[in-house]
């Protein structure tokens, strides 16, 4: 199996990218898939939800033995500097389910993090994409993820099945170079006046930086024909949506989206279908960059999970292995009750599904 880079993305914020992201590695590494999270997001949310804050401010420090620290920063900063001392570091999920045979948890030992770093916040200005996409010259900078993915790999020995990479909402340098280094990217979307919008602007946006691609990509090709690394990148695809964060009522027994939610739902559908997969296909003429198994509909949906959500992030336990563990007591006393574990077991099964649709598809 090659492996497969997913950036996980919207220009919109606090759409549910790193909660979604996290859940969704667990449930690919649960199937025994090797999974490489990138912290690409200067916020670096998905470190401390999956590490904890103690052990990523240890990973910032640094000292003469590790002038940038021990996150992605050691990476990234020597290689765009030309120094000769690139080094990748990662680290494992605080979490570390108890082991019992009948239900034996994969994902501690399938997953690794590269921390993600403040720093990226200057990263983003040393990148320009006029120099250094459209004029070509610079074209390797903006394949870091893809030269650090190929480090990590051969000096650990190991090949992961899944990268995916965590993006700040934005379509800055940073999101522009996780895309040309993805094979695939998903759109989460939550039920608001916004997304719709937000969605249809991805379709405006994506075939500028694809052409920006194509442009510096001759330029490039001209000088260095034998080239394969650039040949094959700059080509991400669209891998469908996730609606996050809706509310639900049962009626007769049947558990439906509030009408609210439902109306956002529709719009968002719409603008799939009517602003976003019709540019991808139109404007990007260099690859198929809507595969015919994306569904206008959304890929995954997760319900509103309330306090689960916040829980999740403060104990650094995933929604999955969440109700096997108390609450914590700042945000609720004692202990699950019944609906919050049905809740949090119906949505791993969402996540459980995204995985299965994602292993099957990409
Ligand atoms: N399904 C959900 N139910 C309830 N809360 C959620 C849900 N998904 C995310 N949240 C909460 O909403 C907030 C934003 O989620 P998250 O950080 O995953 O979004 P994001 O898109 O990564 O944000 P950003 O754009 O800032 O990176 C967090 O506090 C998170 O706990
Ligand atoms: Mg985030």
């Amino acid at each position: 199996m090659t492996k497969k880079v997913i950036s996980i993305f919207n220009n919109k914020g606090g759409v549910g990218k790193t909660n979604i992201i996290w859940n969704l590695g667990i449930a690919l590494a649960d199937k025994a898939k090797k999974v490489l999270f990138i912290d690409f997001d200067p916020q670096c949310n998905l470190s401390i939800a999956v590490i904890g804050y103690e052990e990523f401010e240890k990973c910032l420090e640094n000292d003469e033995n590790f002038p940038f620290g021990k996150t992605i920063r050691s990476y990234i900063q020597p290689y765009i500097q030309s120094l000769e001392n690139t080094q990748v570091f990662s680290e494992k999920p605080k979490y570390k389910p108890k082991n019992n045979n009948k239900n034996k948890s994969l994902f501690w030992d399938n997953i690794d993090i590269i921390p993600g770093d403040f720093w990226l916040n200057r990263f983003a200005d040393y990148l320009n994409v006029g120099s250094d996409v459209n004029g070509g010259n610079g074209i390797h900078r903006f394949l870091v993820l893809e030269s650090l993915i190929k480090k990590i790999e051969k000096e650990r020995n190991v090949n992961y099945d899944y990268v995916l990479i965590d993006l700040a909402p934005s379509f800055n340098t940073l999101v522009r170079l996780a895309l040309y280094c993805s094979d695939y990217f998903l759109v989460p979307c939550t039920a608001d006046l916004f997304s719709a919008y937000c969605v249809g602007l991805i379709g405006e946006v994506l075939p500028s930086f694809i052409d920006d691609w194509i442009q510096g990509k001759s330029k490039y090709l001209k000088l260095n024909p034998y080239d394969k690394l650039v040949s094959n990148k700059g080509k991400p695809k669209f891998g469908g949506w996730i609606f996050n964060g809706f509310d639900t009522k049962v009626k007769k027994g049947a558990i439906n989206k509030i009408a609210a939610d439902k109306a956002q739902f529709n719009k968002v559908i719409a603008s799939v279908e009517n602003n976003l997969l019709p540019k991808l296909k139109s404007d990007i003429e260099d690859y198929e960059c809507v595969p015919n198994f994306v569904p206008r509909e959304p890929v995954a949906e997760i319900e509103d999970l309330n306090t689960i959500a916040s829980d999740s992030i403060v104990q650094n336990i995933p929604i999955q292995y969440l109700s096997k563990e108390k609450p914590t007591r700042e945000i609720q006393n004692g202990s699950w009750s019944q609906g919050q574990k049905r809740l949090m077991s119906s949505m791993s099964e969402q996540y459980n599904s995204l995985a299965e649709y994602i292993i099957n598809n990409f």
